[in-house]
């Protein structure tokens, strides 16, 4: 089964939000059940918490929910799934530097899947409700993207 972890910084605005549209446009293709989808952040401030309430606004503007509780990225991500996809170029980074030897994922930017070309996912935190709508449209064209070029390998 083909596996994705979306990772942010935080765990609580962007990855959860990847994590949710991409299920999303997993159901609405009868894949839900055939991909394993998860996020995690790099840094450990928020972990166990939902996601933050402008998250959660937008996307049930969206029609899509989420249960996802905030969780820290582990060293067996590295092996756990398949493709590992940063929001930002300082999440890309934390990644490869810290994969470990034996790392199987393929790590990327979610931006790579982006069809206007390679983009990063801006951090919406300290910024206003209307960062998150941006963040939404980034996430959503991106994911189709990266379900355009996986769908066929289910
Ligand atoms: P995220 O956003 O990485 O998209 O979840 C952030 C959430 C919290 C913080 C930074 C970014 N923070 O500094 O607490």
């Amino acid at each position: 089964m083909p596996s994705v972890c979306f990772v942010c910084l935080g765990n609580i605005c962007r990855s959860p939000m990847a994590q949710a549209v991409f299920e999303h446009l997993l159901a609405e293709r009868g894949l839900d059940d055939h991909w394993s989808v998860d996020s995690a952040g790099t840094g450990g401030w928020h972990i166990g918490e939902p996601p933050d309430p402008r998250t959660l606004a937008v996307l049930r503007r969206h029609g899509i929910s989420t249960d996802q509780v905030a969780r820290g990225l582990q060293a067996s991500d590295f092996t756990a799934f398949d493709h590992l996809l940063a929001m930002d170029e300082d999440n890309l980074r934390h990644l490869q530097d810290r994969a470990p030897d034996g790392c199987s994922a393929e790590i990327n930017l979610l931006g790579d899947y982006h069809p206007d070309g390679r983009c990063e996912v801006p951090d919406p935190y300290y910024g206003g409700p209307d960062g998150f709508d941006k963040v939404y449209a980034m996430v959503a064209a991106a994911c189709g993207g990266f379900i355009d070029a996986y769908a066929n390998r289910v």
